[in-house]
């Protein structure tokens, strides 16, 4: 949600940027634009649309600069158009800033700046923090009476100045065209990590703007900001208390973000899901001893043995992995759990009693309704456990222990690997309390011994990419389809409709499939695509008969089944396979296929599919 790419160092700054804002595209695409600071003016070019068009409107004007901020937006305040596109100016034209948040009392603020004689061109809050800085460091008095002295860096204390004003979230990068080597981000509630190379610095939104520079990065807390310079930078509090940070090592590679060969990211990440759960579980999985092993919250498997209740918290894909592991902990562990929408959450007043572990789930570890849903969590004394999977993430930092998915970055908006790698983790706990708990060794062992084939199974799945894609174009002339699924599987047809929708714009609605018959049946026309997942599984025999159901009035079966299954070939229009597994781990099987019809559905409508329609990736505001 908005990327942020920022540089200052030796080398000419427009092409950095413009490849840091690529790689940070999949944040928000509504608009692009960068600021360059060269012979002490700041020179800005922005425009509606994607970075590509940015580019080509570059090419024509080619500015040498060594520091320079850059911004992919999307859109909250404002209509996505060249005005409201970041960079913006103050009042003076000596400040610019890139902003990515929400600043919450921007109205106050710019009712206050215009009486002051600010003037603005934007509808959106972030030139709010342009002027104020500009304010603040044109007339050197601040509204708390802390006015700057002349031992003081001026651009500095502004900056600080203002970020104690902000009510909000902010991931900041600003630029003053007095200070023609020096360049000041700032960090709350929005992620930016600060690249640390051989006399250069980048400051950015992820890692992915950083990689291709250096793997050693600062990551920034909430309330900090950083003063880079070339002669070095220094850290602090917005209140001005020196911080020490380490340096870290960025985890992944520049080919772990290069496409590889696929047309898409999506596609990419569908493809590579049998190596990536591989790592996933890989090490973590010991059959001998009937174990799992989870380095990352071993020293709290008791209490969470001995919980009284799991609350797993999410948002969109994520939420539904969490839908899939709340059936894992009933079944497996017989643990009570329930799921619950991240945004939601923190404005129920939930009743979170003693002894209840709160699962927050999440790709990124930046969504900013599951950090608000964690903080609430913590504050009423749960312990809060995290499955993420970007190392270091806003998510990682703040829970109390966690287990990382460790599938490498993923980058198309509609989330695949992360969600597998979700749901096998999910698993992997709950076997593991499960055996802890009351589970015979015996049994831990063979479940542990199908999980462990899982990532092997899903190759024949991917195999069929090709039969899929035929069945997406004969059923493409249709707008509404129907995704049902029973028990474990249920999930699996909610994500399978979310991303059917989100990529391809197709409406669908996944339901348990007997539930169709209190209303939903009455959608179904003739011809109408109704998705089964009817695997072989304690509920076959009904699914069948809501199969039946669905051809009685019309509509036309797509059916996802276990392979060698003769019997359900009599009830599928067109038919894919899964190879067999329990049923406790189904859904990471039955979800592939339905991500590969989503993907070339979307393809075949000739959208953009890894930059679908007013989403984005990671959303960091409410
Ligand atoms: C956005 C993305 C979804 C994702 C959700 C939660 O809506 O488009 O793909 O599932 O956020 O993201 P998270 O990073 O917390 O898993």
């Amino acid at each position: 949600m908005c990327g942020i790419v920022a540089y200052l160092g030796d080398k000419d700054v427009q092409p950095i940027l413009i490849e840091g804002l690529k790689r940070l595209e999949y944040r928000g695409y509504d608009s692009a634009g960068i600021a360059l600071l060269s012979d002490n003016k700041i020179q800005l070019a922005k425009t509606a649309g994607r970075i590509s068009v940015l580019e080509e409107q570059l090419n024509e004007k080619r500015i040498p600069a060594k520091l320079g901020i850059g911004h992919t937006r999307w859109a909250t305040h404002g209509k996505p158009n060249t005005v409201n596109a970041h960079p913006h100016l103050d009042y003076t034209g000596k400040i610019s800033i890139v902003h990515n948040g929400i600043i919450e009392n921007y109205t106050t603020l710019k009712k206050w700046l215009i009486k002051q004689g600010c003037t603005f061109q934007s509808e959106t809050d972030s030139e709010v923090v342009a002027n104020l800085i500009g304010y603040l460091y044109t007339s050197g008095m601040s509204p708390n009476g802390t006015n700057h002295h002349d031992e003081q860096n001026k651009f500095e204390w502004a900056v600080q100045q203002a970020l104690n004003e902000l009510q909000g979230t902010y991931g900041l990068a600003i630029i003053c065209s007095d200070y023609p080597d020096m360049m000041i981000g700032a960090k709350k509630g929005s992620p930016l990590i600060l690249g640390v190379g051989d006399n250069e610095y980048i400051l950015a939104s992820d890692a992915s703007a950083i990689v291709e520079h250096t793997t050693q990065a600062i990551y920034l807390s909430d309330n900090e900001m950083v003063t880079l310079t070339s002669e070095g930078f220094r850290t602090k509090t917005i209140n001005n208390v020196s911080v020490n940070k380490d340096l870290k090592e960025i985890e992944f590679s520049l080919e772990q973000i290069e496409l590889a060969g696929f047309d898409h990211y999506m596609h990419k990440e569908i493809s590579e899901q049998a190596t990536a759960l591989r790592t996933c579980l890989g090490g973590r999985i010991d059959t001998k001893n009937a174990r799992v092993v989870l380095g990352g919250i071993r020293d709290q498997l008791r209490g969470l043995t001995m919980t009284k209740k799991v609350i797993l918290t999410a948002c969109g894909t994520a939420w539904h992995a969490g839908l899939v592991g709340e059936f894992l902990f009933e079944q497996l562990a017989r643990i009570p759990a329930e799921v619950e929408y991240a945004s939601e959450f923190r404005y129920r007043n939930p009743v979170i009693e003693e002894n209840t572990i709160v699962i927050a789930i999440s790709q990124s570890g930046e969504t900013a309704d599951t950090i608000a849903a964690i903080e609430l969590a913590k504050e009423r004394g749960a312990k809060v456990f995290g499955v993420v999977n970007v190392v270091g993430s806003t998510i990682a930092r703040m829970t109390d222990a966690g287990i990382y998915l460790r599938v490498g970055p993923e980058i198309g908006v509609a989330s695949t690997k992360a969600f597998t790698a979700q749901v096998s983790v999910l698993t992997m706990l709950a076997i593991e309390l499960a055996r802890r708990r009351h589970l015979s060794n015996e049994a831990t062992s063979t479940l542990l011994e199908e999980l462990e084939c899982i990532p092997d199974k899903i190759e024949p799945i991917l195999a069929q990419s090709e039969d899929i894609k035929k069945i997406a174009a004969a059923n493409i002339d249709r707008n509404n389809w129907l995704f049902l699924g029973r028990g474990v599987n249920y999930p699996v047809a909610l994500e399978g409709a979310l991303k059917l929708k989100e990529i391809s714009y197709i409406h669908a609605e996944g339901l348990p499939a007997a539930e169709m018959k209190h209303g939903p049946i009455a959608l179904i026309t003739d011809g109408m695509p109704a998705v089964f997942i009817a695997t072989k599984c304690s509920q076959y025999e009904k699914i069948i008969g809501n199969i039946e159901e669905v051809r009685a009035r019309g509509g036309k079966t797509i059916v996802v089944a276990t392979e060698g299954d003769e019997n359900i070939k009599q009830y599928a229009d067109h038919l894919i396979t899964v190879p067999n597994t329990v049923d406790q781990l189904q859904p990471i099987l039955t979800v592939v296929p339905l991500q590969l019809l989503a993907y070339h559905a979307a393809v075949l409508r000739g959208h953009d599919v890894d930059k679908p329609r007013n989403l984005a990736k990671s959303v960091t505001v409410e």
